[in-house]
């Protein structure tokens, strides 16, 4: 399978200087490596560098340096540039980039090529267009002594600290990277150990876009080693960071003992409600979407479905049958609709979740066991609906992250709206309906930082994205998004001196 790939994607995969400081790449001050696996096949497929606290030191001081002599005072026509010329390139070279991610991550070839890696393009265009537009407030004042003007300035913070997920590596790292950067802000971001690569594409074609050295630094490495230095170092001015909510608890103590801001984007258990009056082949479709898109490794997956008990059979009759016939396989593979998981760690918890599903008196509809007629050492993972739970048990109540879904009668808009709400977190949810009112009503009464409304997993490079609850705070994409990489500037003037 590899063969396919182009000798230059084979080189970059095999290198252990994944590290990129002032535009160019390095190996880590320790030496130390980490193995970069193929989920596809379970594979060693080459090395990365394994940064720690030195290399985040030296990245971050230079960053702190390329932002005060090359980007705060750039012209906003320079930063737009960029960009936008950034945005074109990851179009250009979408079949690389598109391997590269499946190779790493193992989802199919057809969603980054549809999907990774042009809303990672979108998103940098969106933000090249914020660059020239960021503006600032001529304020009404009322002095108490003598005449005055005055206005607000929207500055960049300095060295923004990213810590980002292996589900979307490309395309979380543009939720924080693109408003970061349109803002004037270098940023050091740190990809997740299990899918090291793209970043380093990335920010070789920053350069090539235009992007002066040291503005965008790549440290790969682990959470501890490097991701925690980074969160500490003082000269780490803001925190955005996508993952567990176990790591963004420990990521905002630390923050507070530097009283830096983070912005925290965390798992969730999102409802997906099918009205009896719903167009059921659609919700289904949508409820499929929903769960199994990336092997279900999405933060607002669909994973709680709540059925209006009049088109309960129905509904989990179709689920079952469509999610026994999805096609697993390598990501690179023709006809994939659905790859591996990310790591053995993952397909280790997955399973784990299932297995005490059943001792807690679920039934497992269909899936429920790893495939390994698929691949014998990849990490694939059966898309799995579980019946027969309460709210209460521990598949309907915590995050799984793959491709496992409850489905769950209820009985009515009160007993779902409740239910619905009654999870910890709050990151998405959906309504299907053909009943405009409805719709309405359940968007504004669900607690969820979005809601979709007769679709799934549908976001947009404007529209922000975030969590209620447990979900953390703060919101990629949009306008939204820069107020986390922009600070407020209040300037007076005297008038009459
Ligand atoms: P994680 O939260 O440990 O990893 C996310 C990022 O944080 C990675 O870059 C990791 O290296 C870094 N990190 C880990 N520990 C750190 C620390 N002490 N300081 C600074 N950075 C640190 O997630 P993991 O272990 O990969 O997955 C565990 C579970 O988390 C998943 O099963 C899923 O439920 C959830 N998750 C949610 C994501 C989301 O998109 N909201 C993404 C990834 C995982
Ligand atoms: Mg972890």
């Amino acid at each position: 399978m590899t063969t396919l790939l182009p000798e230059r994607l084979l080189a970059s995969v095999r290198s252990s200087d994944s590290i990129v400081i002032n535009g160019e790449r390095r190996a880590s001050m320790s030496g130390e490596t980490f193995d970069v696996f193929d989920p596809g096949t379970g594979e060693v497929i080459g090395q990365a560098a394994s940064g720690g606290e030195t290399d985040i030191d030296v990245a971050v001081r230079d960053a702190d340096r390329a932002f005060r002599e090359s980007w705060k005072d750039a012209k906003p026509t320079v930063r737009a540039k960029a960009l936008l010329r950034l945005a074109d390139l990851i179009e250009e070279n979408t079949a690389e980039l598109a391997q590269l991610e499946t190779l790493d991550n193992g989802k199919p070839l057809w969603e980054t090529t549809n999907f990774d890696v042009p809303m990672t393009a979108e998103l940098y265009r969106y933000y090249g267009g914020w660059a020239t537009k960021l503006t600032g407030d001529v304020l009404p004042v009322s002095p108490l002594f003598g005449p005055a003007f005055a206005y607000t300035r929207r500055e960049p913070f300095g060295v923004v600290g990213a810590i980002v997920p292996w589900n979307f590596p490309l395309m979380i790292s543009a939720w924080k990277l693109a408003p970061a950067l349109a803002a004037g802000n270098a940023v050091v971001i740190k990809p997740a150990e299990q899918t090291p690569l793209s970043a380093v594409r990335i920010a070789e074609l920053a350069l090539e876009a235009g992007f002066p050295p040291g503005v965008m630094n790549v440290v790969t490495g682990f959470g501890e080693t490097a991701g925690a230095p980074l969160v500490t170092h003082p000269l780490v001015r803001t925190v955005a960071f996508t993952g567990s909510g176990e790591v963004g608890k420990l990521i905002m103590r630390s923050a507070a003992d530097h009283l830096k801001p983070v912005h925290l984007e965390l798992g969730g258990k999102s409802p997906n409600i099918i009205m009896a009056d719903a167009d059921i082949p659609s919700a289904v479709q949508g409820a499929m979407l929903g769960i199994f898109f990336n092997q279900g490794e999405v933060c607002c997956a669909g994973s709680r479905i709540y059925v209006d008990a009049p088109v309960y059979d129905e509904f989990v009759d179709a689920i079952t049958t469509h999610a026994g016939s999805l096609k697993l396989g390598h990501g690179l593979a023709e006809g994939t609709q659905m790859g591996p998981l990310v790591s053995a760690e993952q397909l280790e918890r997955v399973g784990g979740f299932v297995e005490r599903s059943r001792e807690d008196g679920a039934t497992v509809a269909v899936g429920g066991e790893r495939a390994k007629d698929v691949n014998n050492g990849g990490y694939f993972y059966r898309p799995t609906v579980v019946t027969g739970t309460t709210d209460d048990m521990e598949i309907a109540r915590e995050e799984v992250f793959g491709p496992v879904a409850v489905v769950m009668p209820f009985d009515g808009e009160d007993d779902v709206l409740r239910r619905a709400n009654g999870n910890a977190n709050g990151l998405a949810a959906a309504v299907w309906t053909r009943d405009v009112s409805r719709a309405h009503r359940l968007a504004s009464q669900l607690e969820a930082g979005t809601v979709w409304v007769n679709a799934y997993n549908m976001i947009d490079p404007t529209m922000p994205f975030g969590g209620y609850k447990a979900s953390g705070f703060g919101r990629d994409s949009g306008a939204e998004a820069l107020l986390h990489y922009t600070q407020t500037k209040s300037v007076w003037v005297n008038l009459d001196r």
